[in-house]
């Protein structure tokens, strides 16, 4: 009797652990692109799950899951574009995994199409249930860059511009006194790979504001700000002081000749309409020196990585007097190179053999290897493709193809606009960054080590653009293309090969 007892509570027991009740948390889980993220799932009350069917699936798509889990494993059975990187991952520490009931799904390398309801289904032997679980995808842009322009009444038109956000990014302008400035003009453009970028501009009068700032943000919760103080942007202003100055010397000179030649009747006139023209199509530069070092956001390296390229050299095209090595990654002068003349020797070019008509380009150069000190001479940036290096500077302006920031030992840092910039960079780069937004016609410099960002050059790029590399003359150092880390989630220490395989034939 007491054993038939037993038997039907064991019987009872057996009864109601049949039914299963599956739980996800409220609300959603946000991840960001490339991350890797944990979808919670589990079996309330907790129970044992080991001999059950485990299957995470999206909408519809029942029978081509994101991950099957039955007959004690995972099955092969799965969505091709989750495989590799789906798996079963406890919650927390203390859920106790699959004995526990926990049946949390791990993603890894999270993409925009990832985002949208996950299914949790869980499978006894006579009951099962489900729950559903949002995913949304979030991408932090890139940290927004103005760039101020004078309007001929005195304002400034500031515009700003990041990519690289989803979903669709929110911009805001405010002033210091915290007002809210109205944009004048907004436009989103939706890449490629689904990140969006925002450009805006707005027109603020100097005498309103000192520091202007650009808002982006997106629902998810990611904001990033840009801030610029235009009283900064009108003395530091490397043209139109200069340009005064030259201009009423100019007018000065011109009036004592005039004096001087005033029989003559010589054409003095329109002194100030011709330097004029010369400033059209210039390349605007925007530094993070002294004016702007309060308003140089966080730079995250990873952000720019996830534009990175692997650059080459082009084998074919590079200057007789330099040598590659066999994996067209490392450049230097070849020792039977005399520099005899003065100055940087810019004929010494060397190209990437991949060209770009649109979007960003991220890559990096390193300029030291262990036990020597960084470069003192290096030239780097872009060049419109076809374009060679000639020995003279003046040739090698941004209206004829050519932008770069160059180190020239003693003579500092300068780039090669129409009115040079000089620039002091300390500690001198021991890796640069180069971003390179066809687009938005910017070329922007960063110190990696340092996470800083040193210049942004703007301009306008038509036809196919290519990296540009000059190693310069007389360093220990070579210059060499880093591949850079892919992932955001494990960065791959990088290992800066000390042995040169430099190819002599080159
Ligand atoms: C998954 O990994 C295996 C083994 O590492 C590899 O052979 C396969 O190509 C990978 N599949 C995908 C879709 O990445
Ligand atoms: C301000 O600059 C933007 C480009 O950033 C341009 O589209 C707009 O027309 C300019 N506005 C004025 C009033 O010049
Ligand atoms: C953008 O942000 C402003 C200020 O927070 C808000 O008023 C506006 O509705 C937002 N627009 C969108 C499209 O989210």
């Amino acid at each position: 009797m007491r054993s038939i007892i037993v038997l039907l509570l064991l019987n009872l027991l057996t009864d109601c652990s049949v039914s299963i009740t599956v739980k996800v948390p409220p609300g959603f889980v946000v991840a960001h692109v490339g991350s890797t993220v944990i979808l919670p799932c589990w079996i309330s009350p907790a129970q044992n799950a080991e001999a059950m069917e485990i299957r995470w699936y999206r909408q519809k798509q029942f029978k081509t899951p994101v991950l099957l889990y039955e007959h004690g494993r995972i099955q092969d059975k799965q969505e091709e574009s989750f495989r590799n990187r789906s798996s079963l991952t406890p919650r927390s520490d203390h859920s106790g995994g699959l004995k526990g009931g926990d049946v949390s799904l791990q993603l890894e390398k999270i993409t925009i199409q990832d985002e949208g309801p996950f299914h949790c289904y869980v499978s006894g032997h006579s009951a099962y249930d489900s729950a559903e679980l949002e995913l949304k995808v979030t991408a932090p842009g890139s940290a927004p860059v103005l760039f101020p322009r004078a309007l001929d009444d005195g304002r400034l038109n500031v515009s700003c511009s990041s990519s690289g956000w989803y979903p669709e990014p929110n911009i805001t302008w405010t002033s210091d006194q915290g007002k809210t400035l109205r944009p004048a003009g907004v436009s989103l453009h939706r890449a490629a790979d689904g990140l969006f970028s925002v450009h805006s501009w707005t027109t603020v009068s100097p005498s309103d504001a000192q520091l202007v700032s650009c808002s982006v943000s997106t629902t998810t919760g990611e904001s990033k700000e840009g801030n610029m103080d235009i009283q900064g942007f009108i003395s530091s202003d490397p043209w139109k002081p200069l340009f005064i100055t030259f201009t009423l010397l100019f007018c000065a000179l011109l009036g004592v000749a005039g004096l001087i030649l005033y029989k003559y009747r010589g054409k003095l006139t329109d002194c100030e309409n011709g330097p004029v023209e010369e400033r059209k199509g210039y390349t605007g530069v925007q530094m993070s020196d002294n004016a702007y070092e309060n308003a140089s956001v966080d730079i995250n390296i990873e952000d720019l990585r996830k534009h990175a390229e692997q650059i080459t050299i082009d084998r074919e095209n590079i200057s007789p007097d330099l040598k590659i090595t066999n994996d067209c990654k490392c450049v230097r002068d070849s020792p039977d190179y005399h520099h005899t003349a003065e100055g940087f020797p810019y004929q010494l070019c060397a190209f990437g053999a991949q060209r770009y008509t649109s979007g960003r380009h991220y890559w990096e150069v390193e300029l030291t290897r262990e036990n020597t000190p960084a470069k003192n001479y290096w030239l780097i940036g872009v060049v419109k493709h076809g374009n060679h290096c000639g020995k003279d500077r003046s040739a090698l302006t941004p209206s004829r193809g050519y932008w770069f920031l160059c180190s020239d030992g003693k003579n500092g840092f300068y780039t090669n606009t129409d009115s040079p910039i000089t620039l002091s960079i300390s500690p001198r780069p021991e890796r640069l960054g180069v971003l390179l937004d066809y687009d938005e016609g910017l070329l922007e410099f960063y110190s990696v080590k340092e996470s800083k960002h040193l210049l942004t050059m703007r301009t306008r790029f038509s036809g196919s653009i290519v990296p540009l590399f000059n190693p310069g003359v007389g360093d220990k150092s070579p210059l060499k293309i880093v591949d850079c880390p892919v992932t955001v989630e494990s960065p791959v220490e990088l290992t800066v090969s000390l042995l040169y395989n430099w190819n002599t034939d080159a």
